[in-house]
């Protein structure tokens, strides 16, 4: 297969109001000690969602799962990043793909939620396409064009993709610098959860979340709230026992801060203790704690003693979104005889913090459509906040430098 496509999408002229947010983006710009929240028609308009596209999810890293659920060749899910429609595939070749999943003919979607197949076979007019997207049969088209002719022409796009700790990303306009050198320290700090060694269950999808997928993150990564909203259930992993990091340019592509639990193996499920037996080269610091990371725009991920959980953020409109949930532990986890049980605790466990964020996401985002919304100044627990939008302003002025507007951001 030749190389990867390159196909971000075309450039966009910025509507007035754009403009006019990009213009009170500076009171959003330093850290938790000087910086206000984003306008709030940032979460909220389509148009600024439009121009997030372009800025962010057609240029940087996004996510779209893990390799523990796709440990066998043959082995693919489907998913759709901001309506492009992908086929994560493991070849013949071990590799993991990420494949268009759109027919070449008259642009059917292949391929089921997830499985394990051969090929892809067309179920419009039976065109066929081999694990690497290579067409390999194309009936009744002979009249018209030759198979050596179309096999050249009409192979499925490859995407840019790279996988960091087992987690696959895609890159859509090709140009995306390398995403590893931009996690160094989050790599550093979950090494010995050997993420990328990892099962995968099979992701469960949650969709029509009706808030913006900006506050997804926000929510998963500030401690501030935990203390209220999550009063009781959250008390073995207390906000005051945050450590943040401070900002790195050079280091951008995670935010994230650990929570010290009050005792070793702390869970997200009622009893405040981890179900599974604990990872195996985790030390007893490393068992004592969770890492709650945001690798930006759209991977969530707690990793605590005995697994992690992740979710993929799929924006679908400025108020909604798709989340696909998952749970990583050791192979060896899976296969103890308890192991369902384990995991229907994991889960429902986590589901309760779930529900209390739920709500108070979906409030968030009607306060925030209001004709008053607030713009607030941080907690100093929100210090992840201000790195958020440290993080975004970054992207939202060179993407729009480079349809002139904001040139000083080309500095
Ligand atoms: S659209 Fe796929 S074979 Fe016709
Ligand atoms: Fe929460």
């Amino acid at each position: 297969m030749s190389a990867f496509v390159q196909a971000g999408l075309p450039q966009a002229t910025l509507e007035p109001e754009v403009l006019n947010l990009l213009d009170q983006l500076g009171a959003s710009v330093g850290d938790v000690s000087q910086a206000m929240s984003l306008p709030p028609a940032c979460y909220t308009s389509p148009a600024w969602f439009e121009f997030e596209k372009r800025a962010v999810y057609d240029r940087e890293w996004v996510a779209t799962g893990h390799v523990g659920a796709i440990p066998d060749v043959g082995d693919y899910f489907t998913i759709e990043i901001v309506g492009e429609p992908l086929l994560v595939v493991r070849g013949k070749d071990d590799t993991v793909r990420v494949l268009s999943a759109v027919c070449r003919h008259r642009g059917h979607l292949l391929g089921e939620a997830s499985g394990n197949a051969r090929g892809f076979t067309c179920p419009f007019h039976g065109w066929s396409y081999d694990l690497e997207g290579n067409l390999t049969a194309a009936p009744e088209m002979e009249g018209t064009l030759p198979f050596a002719e179309l096999r050249r022409t009409a192979c499925l796009p490859v995407f840019r993709s790279e996988i960091w700790n087992g987690f696959i990303f895609v890159n859509f306009d090709g140009e995306a610098a390398p995403l590893a050198p931009r996690l160094k320290t989050l790599t550093g700090l979950l090494e010995n959860h050997r993420m990328a060694e990892l099962a995968s269950i099979k992701p469960v999808e949650w969709a029509s979340n009706k808030w913006n997928w900006k506050f997804m993150q926000e929510n998963a990564l500030e401690p501030y709230h935990t203390h209220y909203l999550h009063a009781g259930i959250h008390d073995f992993a207390p906000s005051s026992n945050v450590r943040f990091n401070d900002w790195d340019d050079a280091d951008d592509g995670a935010i994230y801060r650990e929570v010290e639990f009050t005792h070793i193996d702390g869970g997200f499920n009622i009893a405040g203790k981890a179900l599974f037996p604990a990872l195996p080269d985790l030390t007893d610091e490393e068992r004592s704690r969770v890492v709650f990371a945001g690798v930006m725009p759209n991977l969530f991920l707690g990793a605590q003693a005995d697994v992690v959980f992740y979710y993929v953020i799929l924006p679908q409109a400025a108020g909604d979104i798709t989340l696909r949930v998952g749970v990583l532990t050791s192979w060896d986890n899976l296969s103890l005889p308890t192991a369902d049980l384990l995991l229907k605790g994991t889960i429902d466990g986590v589901a309760v913090f779930n529900e209390q964020d739920t709500e108070a996401n979906i409030r968030t985002h009607k306060g925030l459509s209001s004709r008053v919304a607030p713009r607030t100044r941080w907690s100093p627990n929100e210090k992840t906040l201000a790195q958020i939008n440290t993080w975004l302003i970054k992207r939202y002025k060179s993407y729009a430098a480079t349809l002139g507007v904001y040139a000083e951001a080309a500095e």
